[in-house]
């Protein structure tokens, strides 16, 4: 699959539900070293806040929760540069396709790993990861879906981050710690602090 997350191991999910919540995420993010972000489409200011952030040369954006091929039309239309999904819609996964991005359907056991398979893709979301022992599950994958990389996402915290990133069966993780709704209204400093906490723990992986 693409390239888009190369060098960023660490992928942000949050749900701004205000312009200045998407700032204070964006620029917080990227003076913490952070170059990616999904926008969570889960809150009714989600999809506007993406398009206000879309865009810029120094943060991938892409929309998160992509339930269906409105969601995604909508998302791509905003300009989001991946979609991610809870679960596997192949109706989903084609939209992206066509569109040219980057899709991550989540997936969880192996018959959702095998219908992604089937539908061309490399790089899977596992999710609800901490609620099903991920790393345990990912030692399990990597031997029998060789070629499939993951991001365990669902549980990830500064506290377990290091783990995860250093498991040859995952390409990036993802996680809500650098994007909730108290972070946000705390400023971009904050984000930044929290950012380049984790930030930093990647780079000694
Ligand atoms: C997701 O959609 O991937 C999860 O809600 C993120 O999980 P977390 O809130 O435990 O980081």
């Amino acid at each position: 699959m693409s390239s888009l997350f190369e060098g960023h191991p660490i992928v942000p999910l949050s749900t701004p539900s205000t312009i200045a919540q998407a700032e204070a995420l964006a620029d917080g993010l990227v003076a913490g070293g952070i170059g990616i972000v999904e926008i969570a489409l889960r809150g009714d200011g989600a999809l506007a806040a993406m398009r206000h952030i879309a865009g810029r040369p120094d943060l991938v954006v892409g929309a998160g929760t992509v339930l269906d091929v409105e969601q995604a039309q909508q998302a791509l239309d905003a300009g989001a540069q991946f979609l991610v999904s809870p679960g596997l819609s192949a109706d989903v996964v084609r939209a992206g396709q066509r569109a040219g991005v980057p899709v991550l359907p989540g997936t969880l056991t192996p018959s959702d790993i095998t219908a992604a398979r089937d539908l061309g893709l490399t790089q899977l979301k596992l999710f609800p990861a901490g609620n099903f022992g991920g790393l345990a599950l990912l030692g399990t994958y990597a031997s029998v879906f060789r070629g499939i990389t993951f991001m365990p996402s669902g549980g990830i915290t500064p506290a377990n981050l290091a783990e995860h990133l250093e498991h040859p069966a995952v390409f990036a993780v993802s996680g809500s710690w650098l994007g909730g709704a108290k972070l946000l209204d705390a400023g971009a400093d904050a984000v930044a602090g929290a950012a380049r906490e984790a930030s930093q723990i990647a780079a000694k992986v």
